[in-house]
């Protein structure tokens, strides 16, 4: 019988900028492991920075002592990597769309995330913290 075989990391990182950097890596380690290819690495790695920044500042407010989490779930075909945090979590309908004829200063990193990722699903309720799940497929075809 054939079986997906489902590898997943779990990490609980602490709630400061200067871990960005250490996702970053790991991430790309995983995904080259997996087989993905530079271009695809690079964009997971921006995608994966926007979520852990979004919960470091927004999520847990560099709160003294917290930390988030990532897990990585790779199957043969896709990356999953979801981010969460147990912080102050917001209204989604309150995430507006930028508009990209009026540049202004941030609220680009949702909308980053999803044009650079195959899947991205969000969910939040106000305080109940963030999560964000974020898939990429190995082929061409997704
Ligand atoms: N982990 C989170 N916890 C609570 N609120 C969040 C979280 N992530 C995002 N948000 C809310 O969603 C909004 C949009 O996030 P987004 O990353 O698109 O923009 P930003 O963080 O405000 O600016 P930028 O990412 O461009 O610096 C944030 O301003 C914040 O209100
Ligand atoms: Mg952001």
């Amino acid at each position: 019988m054939d079986q997906i075989q489902m590898d997943e990391i779990k990490l609980s990182v602490p709630s400061k900028p200067e871990y960005v950097g250490v996702i970053r890596l790991t991430l790309a380690a995983i995904a080259s492991r997996i087989g993905f290819d530079i271009e695809k690495i690079e964009d997971m790695k921006v995608a994966v920075a926007e979520a852990c920044t979004n919960a470091i500042i927004h999520g847990c407010h560099c709160k003294q002592g917290s930390n988030f989490n990532i897990d990585f779930v790779s199957t043969g075909e896709k990356l999953t990597i979801s981010v969460y945090d147990d912080g102050e979590g917001c209204q989604l309908d309150n995430i507006e769309e930028p508009d990209l004829s009026k540049p202004k200063e941030g609220g680009l990193g949702i909308f980053i995330i999803k044009s650079l990722m195959d899947d991205v699903e969000i969910e939040s309720e106000k305080g109940k913290g963030m999560m964000i799940k974020m898939i990429k497929y190995l082929g061409d075809d997704a």
